[in-house]
């Protein structure tokens, strides 16, 4: 009988996406896959990552690339173009993180790059240019890319999905949101390491979800996926303003990127989505999608959700349990959750990432998905320059 072969994972980055990445990677079942080791240039944070996992700790890029099949990129959106072409012109597989890729201006360290007064059109084409250098170095290489986009994979998205095959339905218009009181990393908020705001950070979870459940209807209808034609966006950075009152409840700080955004996608059929993105909404995440078809309406609660919900009079007894993300306060009414990452799809986005590449079966989310929704981002912060006029989406070949 021929040995199956172990499919090994190294994760570049030991920050707050590698840890869910190695969990979620501890629950694959039915396929032979490991951890060999991680990777980051913070290498302390390296080193702890590594000795609290019982991992190897590569001392380079090159080295993790060397000792390992899959390598998974959590690394700041400015460096997964340059991580994924040097794994893929080794013949690995990439797992990228969201957001796909996108435009951090010109340059290694792009110098006083200001994300509030460059060139939209300048970035608009600077990001396509990126997603088309992955996808040809995706050509070229003999392994795949995944876009790690959660939604895709949340059960909420795909029993949608098996409503869509099965009923032959038409999505007529989507309707969604990511949002909470500020992301927590150090790099977002800087435009030239995370390419752009809360569209970019937040707003690509529901803009995937909705233009990949609209390549679902066309390929289960007329075997050619639906994608985005056209855009109108609003952005605005409300805690930058002047007349913003802070109350002490959400981020601020943020240097140079958009803190909301509401962007309108029309696609090629000439149906909608809306979705909003933000960093100015209290009391935990609020992840969801609506879907109005002409034969069903659907709402997918991402987070919360209500599989559970707890009353704690008093805050200091949950001390030590874990409620749901980003809760201001424990006390009171609260949508616990009892597996936040089962509802999110990490663990469902992972067991089907080493399926597909166990088995050479395409991703339900790659390269094209991931491209589509950056050209998709990037046209809405056109469109937003120029006070919400519409823009066209160019297309990802
Ligand atoms: N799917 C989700 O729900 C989700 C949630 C959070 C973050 N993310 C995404 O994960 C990615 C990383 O975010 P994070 O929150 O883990 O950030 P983080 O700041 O917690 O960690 C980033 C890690 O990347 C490392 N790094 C920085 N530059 C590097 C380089 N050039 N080469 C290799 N490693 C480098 C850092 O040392 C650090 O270990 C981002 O693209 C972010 O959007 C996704």
């Amino acid at each position: 009988m021929q040995e199956r072969k172990v499919l090994k994972a190294g994760l570049v980055g030991s920050g707050f996406s590698a840890r869910f990445h190695y969990e979620a990677l501890e629950r694959v079942y039915g396929l032979d896959c490991k951890v060999a080791g991680v990777y980051s240039p913070t290498a302390e944070n390296c080193r702890r990552f590594a000795s609290e996992r019982g991992l190897e700790a590569f001392d380079g890029l090159d080295a993790l690339i060397e000792a390992t099949d899959v390598v998974h990129i959590c690394t700041p959106p400015s460096t997964h173009e340059p991580v994924a072409c040097e794994a893929l012109a080794a013949d690995r597989s990439v797992i990228i993180e969201k957001p796909f890729t996108g435009y951090f201006g010109e340059g290694s360290d792009s110098g006083d790059f200001d994300g509030r007064s460059f060139d939209r059109e300048r970035g608009l084409y600077g990001a396509l240019a990126s997603i088309q250098r992955i996808r040809e170095a995706e050509r070229r290489s003999r392994g795949t890319v995944m876009y790690a986009e959660n939604w895709v994979y949340a059960p909420a998205i795909q029993k949608e999905r098996e409503i869509l095959e099965k009923t032959g339905a038409q999505i007529l218009w989507i309707h969604g949101e990511e949002a909470h009181s500020g992301s927590h990393s150090p790099y977002y908020g800087i435009w030239k390491y995370s390419g752009g705001g809360a569209l970019m950070g937040k707003g690509v979870h529901p803009l995937t979800a909705a233009l990949y459940l609209k390549q679902v209807e066309g390929r289960a209808r007329d075997g050619v996926p639906i994608r985005p034609a056209s855009v109108s966006c609003r952005t605005h950075f409300v805690t930058g303003s002047e007349n913003y009152r802070d109350a002490g409840h959400l981020r601020t700080g943020y240097q140079d990127i958009e803190d909301f955004a509401g962007i309108h996608v029309t696609f090629e059929d000439g149906m909608c989505a809306d979705v909003f993105a933000s960093e100015l909404v209290l009391g935990g995440v609020h992840n969801w999608l609506e879907v109005c078809a002409n034969n069903h309406r659907t709402l997918c609660n991402i987070n919360p959700n209500t599989a559970m919900q707890t009353y704690n009079p008093e805050e200091s007894q949950f001390n030590d349990i874990y409620v749901v993300e980003k809760t201001g306060t424990k006390q009171g009414w609260a949508f616990t959750s009892p597996d936040e990452d089962w509802f999110t799809g990490y663990q469902h986005e992972m067991q089907a990432f080493y399926q597909d590449i166990a088995s050479g079966r395409e991703p339900e989310s790659g390269s094209l998905l991931g491209g589509d929704t950056i050209a998709t981002v990037y046209a809405g912060y056109l469109s937003a320059a120029r006070g919400g006029q519409e823009v066209t989406v160019p297309r990802v070949e």
